[in-house]
């Protein structure tokens, strides 16, 4: 069994995630989460609205309609450049990314060729159908959007419905999509947002939403489906101020792990100062949050520094509306550095784009010089789904010695930061306190009671689903008002008063160790 098929086993066995509509045998690219998943997940989104909503005082979130009009797409370039090349078998009918086909069978990046330049390498390089080993047909470019058709279709309206337009106008206007990216939610919202946030720039407008992509060949659990969640920040400001960032100098020598193109042959990742990329042409304001989002990596969901990197992205390989793009990507198991998140300067490319096709004008006032502008976007851009498998990849440990999974996820991330558990379930006294405990402390932590089996297997059972610390009340619980805490990192207990527990456990959920609790560590 490959890694990812004990960690897909896993997630299925303990409810974190699983293939959606299983019963029916399952739709490919389309997972459901089920109720650990569920907490990680919120836990996950929870945290990143705190830390990137704090950036700014100006940074709000919105909520909106996943399914938006054709024109949308138009404006912002999708529906005609929103394409992946697909490499078809002309027997079989196997099918796949042409660009991930060239890359499995010639290990390197081809990301960017255009769909001849890929026909080109398969060709030259004589690559058959690796189900058939037939010849591949050229490649074609596909478009990932999902159209969907609204009301009631055309064909079926009655005669009498006057004919104002054509048959295929008429269709064009019941057709829909659903969006490709969260992205175009606050564009489409900005002109109102910012007149409502009086008119201040920057303007950061986050959403966590679904978007939709269909995908040619959707795998790796969720690290690729066609039904997604992102949770997206769009920075609207002012062009003319990319060079500066009031908060730039306390960050300036903070050091951020990079592969810029100049390293792609080392393939290595070079820790840069803040200050040496823009000595390199990158603006302030960019390399600013590159900072931001490297230390939410590491310090906030506390991914180790060196499975954590930029990926800078050529000329070939950026998203269509992109100056500046690098992924930012986390070490995995099975799948090496895998992008998570990409930090992108799409300029004025969008907001322009809605302005001609709307017909609204989205140009904003500089207050400073009196002229007015079209604000620029830096989008700050996750993978939900993907942060929530990478979280589970890095943290998950089959641990031999002590013989069961161990997900060592972080406090704030972990469904249940405690575990209560009376010592036996069959003394009334012991169960009513347990209870009494719980009962108090699940006001203010993720708790989970278990009272099932030996506390042995208990402990086995929290730590496989990553409960933090274990709280067990024991028969000299009634007699002296204290239980013992367990961690799940080291094993090792500490006996606390219980009036003493809730101020304990508020430390460790800082970040605090038994070491730090002034108690006898056993
Ligand atoms: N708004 C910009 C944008 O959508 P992207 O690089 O296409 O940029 C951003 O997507 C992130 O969304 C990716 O880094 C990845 O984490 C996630 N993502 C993209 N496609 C995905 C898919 N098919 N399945 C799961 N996550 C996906």
């Amino acid at each position: 069994m490959t890694f990812t098929e004990e960690l897909a086993t896993f997630c299925k066995k303990k409810g974190f995630m699983y293939p959606s509509s299983e019963i029916y045998g399952g739709l490919a690219g389309f997972y459901d989460y089920g109720h650990l998943g569920t907490r990680l997940k919120h836990n996950f989104e929870n945290i990143w609205r705190k830390y990137f909503l704090s950036l700014n005082d100006n940074f709000h979130e919105i909520e909106t309609a996943n399914i938006m009009p054709r024109d949308v797409f138009k404006a912002s370039g999708h529906l005609e450049k929103f394409a992946d090349p697909v490499v078809n078998c002309s027997a079989c009918g196997f099918k796949e990314r042409a660009d991930h086909f060239v890359e499995r069978f010639l290990k390197k990046r081809v990301e960017g060729l255009t769909s001849e330049e890929l026909t080109k390498e398969i060709n030259k390089n004589k690559l058959f159908c690796p189900t058939c080993k037939s010849e591949l047909e050229p490649v074609r470019s596909f478009n990932m959007m999902f159209p969907v058709q609204l009301g009631v279709a055309h064909k079926i309206y009655p005669k009498s419905v006057p004919a104002l337009l054509t048959k295929s106008e008429e269709e064009q206007k019941n057709i829909a999509y659903l969006r490709p990216e969260t992205a175009q939610s606050p564009y489409v919202n900005f002109k109102l947002q910012y007149e409502l946030l009086r008119k201040r720039m920057p303007l950061g407008l986050a959403l966590i939403g679904r978007a939709y992509r269909n995908e040619i060949s959707p795998r790796n659990v969720t690290l690729r489906l066609r039904e997604f969640i992102q949770a997206e920040l769009q920075i609207f400001f002012n062009e003319a101020k990319i060079n500066d960032h009031p908060l730039f100098e306390m960050v300036k020598e903070y050091k951020l792990r990079t592969v810029l193109i100049e390293d792609r042959e080392r393939t290595k990742t070079v820790e840069r100062t803040a200050q040496s990329l823009v000595q390199k042409g990158l603006p302030k304001y960019y390399v600013y949050h590159l900072v931001k989002i490297q230390q939410f990596y590491l310090e906030i969901l506390k991914i180790p520094s060196e499975k954590f990197r930029f990926y800078q992205l050529n000329e070939l390989e950026r998203a269509f509306y992109n100056k500046y793009h690098f992924d930012f990507e986390v070490e995995l198991q099975e799948h090496s550095f895998t992008e998570v998140g990409g930090l992108h300067y799409r300029t004025d490319h969008d907001l322009e784009g809605h302005q001609r096709v709307s017909q609204e004008s989205m140009e904003v006032l500089d207050e400073e010089t009196g002229k007015k502008f079209v604000p620029h976007v830096l989008e700050l851009s996750f993978g939900v789904d993907r942060n929530v498998y990478a979280l589970l990849d890095v943290n998950y440990e089959n641990n031999k010695e002590r013989g069961n999974i161990i997900l060592h996820l972080p406090s704030g991330l972990t469904p249940f930061f405690c575990g209560i558990f009376p010592l036996v379930k069959n003394k009334p006294e012991i169960a009513a306190k347990a209870e009494e405990i719980y009962n108090d402390l699940k006001q203010q932590f993720s708790c989970l009671y278990d009272e099932a089996g030996s506390v042995g297997r208990r402990y086995a059972r929290a730590d496989e689903i990553g409960v933090e610390y274990e709280i067990t009340i024991d028969f000299a619980s009634l007699e002296d008002n204290s239980v013992t805490i367990r961690d799940r990192e080291t094993t090792k207990q500490v006996r606390v008063k219980i009036t003493q527990l809730s101020g304990l456990l508020q430390k460790l959920f800082a970040g605090k160790g038994f070491e730090d609790l002034g108690e006898k560590i056993i």
